[in-house]
């Protein structure tokens, strides 16, 4: 079987300057440096750094993504930007489905997986994330949601297109609120996640790499890193700060599962 890929991803979220993303990346890059080669860290950025980042990146092992994509390959969608368009820069990765998109943007489990497949299709890999609300949760409903969101992304996917999926489970509650899903609790989602993916795609589920999200910061990484079926972590707010970045990648165990 393919061994599990082990990521920690930065999501910069709509943050950063020219100056401040350079001071960060190349703090990361001094604070991570030979880790860098096993290409287990990236950064997902606002587009109108993928330039920059380009540039400062390329070489250092340390790869870069974007935070959306659209579900068209081109055409009249005024503000929207395509997969080939990233890929003229290299990107390595994208997001799609983050909350804040599902939240802000209304966007629907279909144009979730509409974005997945088109950005697979033009050769990034998509990393979906997925994660219930307050709400939902304390309304007992966790499971159902999280796996309706993620039976739409795999509906939308080919099964030889899911080598190049990752999911991420984010709950919504836990995300920019200093409040983390604590590892087991976590770890019962992501075990039900990698169930759904093992049923529907016996050969995928068990390679499929799933991160957590949700307020990882240095103190609780390492906990949340060793739980079987967390393969990493999407990290918003401490993605920003180099030391803290640093320390959650360093947590990730070097050995593949
Ligand atoms: P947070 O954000 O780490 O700031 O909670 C995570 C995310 O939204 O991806």
């Amino acid at each position: 079987m393919r061994q599990r890929a082990k990521l920690v991803v930065g999501n910069w979220k709509m943050f950063g300057s020219l100056a401040a993303n350079e001071a960060l990346l190349h703090g990361v890059i001094a604070g991570l440096k030979d880790r860098l080669a096993l290409g287990q860290v990236g950064v997902c950025v606002p587009f109108p750094y993928l330039a920059q980042v380009q540039e400062i990146l390329g070489g250092t092992g340390l790869w870069w993504g974007a935070q959306d994509v659209s579900a068209a390959s081109e055409g009249a969608f005024t503000g929207q930007v395509s997969v080939s368009m990233l890929r003229e820069f290299g990107t390595g990765a994208v997001l799609v489905g983050h909350s804040e998109r599902r939240q802000y943007n209304g966007e629907s489990d279909a144009l979730v997986g509409a974005k997945a497949a088109r950005a697979i299709a033009g050769g990034v890999r998509a990393i979906a994330c997925v994660g219930e609300t307050l709400d939902e949760r304390e309304s007992g409903r966790t499971e159902a949601v999280v796996l309706r969101q993620v039976d739409a992304i795999l509906d939308a996917l080919a099964l030889d297109q899911l080598v190049h999926l990752v999911l991420a489970y984010e709950p919504v509650w836990a995300i920019g609120t200093g409040r983390t899903a604590g590892p087991e609790e976590a770890q019962a989602v992501h075990a039900a996640v990698r169930r759904r993916v093992l049923e529907r795609a016996p050969k995928a589920g068990g390679a499929m790499t799933i991160l957590y999200g949700g307020s990882v910061k240095p103190g609780n990484a390492a906990e949340l890193f060793s739980m079987p079926d967390i393969d990493g972590g999407l990290v918003g707010g401490a993605s920003l700060v180099a030391q803290d970045f640093i320390a959650i990648a360093a947590a990730l165990p070097v050995a593949v599962g």
